[in-house]
């Protein structure tokens, strides 16, 4: 986020956190569960604690995980006590917690999703994976490489324990039609372009799509501020999203050699990549674009070619992907009525839990390979070379 929202709700500063911690305390809605409407619950839920109660929890996984047909939203933790409250209160979760540890000790609690500054992500996810709970950690799933990796040997101590990266566009139904008629229809592929730019009117349009957000003066933040430096923010913020879908409809990426320019406030990467199988790419990632959202991809194979195009994730609308085959001469595209991609993504990782149904989200590997992706487009950058993704620096 380049800027905040001047709809985000500050909460009165002079609230007492006694007062809102005994509000907190005593919250408890054990019949919340029940199905509602046309929103039909499985028998067995996945009871899932949502950390951080921040914008993308209230604009997102709050309402995926009272929407999900597999999900029991059983917990809410922030350490800001009044954002608890106030969150609480509009999505009723079973228990509520100021302090990540005191959840995670919670035995009801059998998964996490960690929705809280980057910064955080992998010691908590850590933390989450000690205290036996499944991990569905927000993008990018760290900062940087060794971290990463840090994460990934904890997990590999913990095999029982599902780890699920949020780069959640791979639920985007049409872009899942497009990873399966590649896989199915496409032959080899030659050549993948994909784009990310965020738009300079996007919080004209977030602002109206979110609920109201509220927010915290008591908010927990990384030291120093992160957000400043532009270059590794939205690389590890933005560039995550489109490294995971380069990945997930090309495979395995191999080495980049990428150009920076900021100009008039806006930033635009252009990087070229080489696949693992032999294809060649180009990734775009600028923003803000005086123009709408832009997102979206082409992709060129051996029997056929996908042009793609997607839209600000608030809309909920599922991708135009237009995927041609040489096959029948026609052009195939899903209708994809369902584009909450948030509820989708949370459904998925909660069927791989409770049903062993493999998992399309990202897992550790993706999630690794991204920082590794964005680390040697980083250094690329910063070289003017070519980098190998297995001899990327391993910061952003
Ligand atoms: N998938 C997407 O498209 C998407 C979109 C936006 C944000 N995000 C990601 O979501 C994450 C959170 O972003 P945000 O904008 O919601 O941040 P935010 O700062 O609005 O909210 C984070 C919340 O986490 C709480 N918190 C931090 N550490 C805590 C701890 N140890 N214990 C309890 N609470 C703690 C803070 O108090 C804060 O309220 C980021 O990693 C961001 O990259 C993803």
């Amino acid at each position: 986020m380049h800027r905040e929202s001047p709809l985000r709700r500050d909460l009165p500063g002079k609230t007492a956190p006694a007062k809102a911690q005994a509000a907190v305390n005593t919250l408890a809605f054990p019949n919340s569960e029940k199905p509602k409407g046309r929103l039909k619950k499985e028998n067995r839920r996945l009871r899932v604690g949502v950390l951080g109660a921040g914008l993308i929890a209230q604009a997102a996984h709050l309402d995926a995980c009272k929407k999900a047909r597999n999900v029991e939203l059983y917990a809410l933790c922030d350490s800001a006590a009044d954002l608890v409250a106030k969150v609480a209160l509009i999505f009723e979760p079973t228990r509520t917690y100021t302090d990540a540890d005191t959840l995670l000790a919670d035995d009801k609690l059998e998964a996490v999703i960690i929705a809280v500054a980057d910064q955080f992500h992998v010691p908590m996810a850590v933390r989450a994976l000690e205290a036996g709970k499944h991990v569905l950690v927000e993008k990018p799933m760290g900062v940087n490489v060794a971290e990463c990796e840090r994460l990934r040997e904890v997990a590999r101590t913990k095999p029982g324990l599902h780890v699920q990266v949020g780069t959640m566009r791979r639920f985007d139904p049409g872009i899942a039609f497009a990873h399966d008629f590649i896989r199915n229809q496409l032959g080899e592929l030659l050549a993948l372009k994909a784009w990310y730019c965020d738009s300079v009117y996007r919080y004209q349009e977030t602002d109206n799509l979110h609920p109201l957000i509220f927010s915290s003066s008591h908010a927990k933040r990384p030291p120093g501020d992160p957000k400043a430096d532009k270059f590794s923010y939205y690389l590890l913020g933005h560039g995550s999203h489109l490294v995971d879908t380069a990945r997930f409809l090309g495979g395995d990426l191999l080495a980049v050699r990428a150009v920076y320019r900021e100009k008039f406030g806006a930033h635009s990467w252009f990087v070229s990549v080489e696949f693992a199988s032999g294809a060649v790419g180009h990734l775009d990632l600028t923003l803000p674009v005086r123009m709408e959202w832009h997102e979206g991809f082409q992709i060129y194979g051996e029997h056929g070619s996908i042009v793609s195009r997607s839209f600000n994730p608030w809309y909920f609308k599922t991708s135009e992907v237009d995927c041609f085959s040489t096959r029948d001469g026609q052009y195939h595209r899903l209708l994809g009525a369902d584009g909450h991609t948030f509820r989708r993504q949370v459904e998925g990782f909660a069927d791989a839990i409770l049903k062993g149904v493999p998992p399309i989200g990202a897992q550790i590997e993706d999630g690794l390979a991204a920082l590794r992706a964005l680390s040697a487009i980083s250094h690329s950058v910063k070289t003017g070379e070519r980098v190998l993704l297995a001899e990327a620096p391993g910061n952003v």
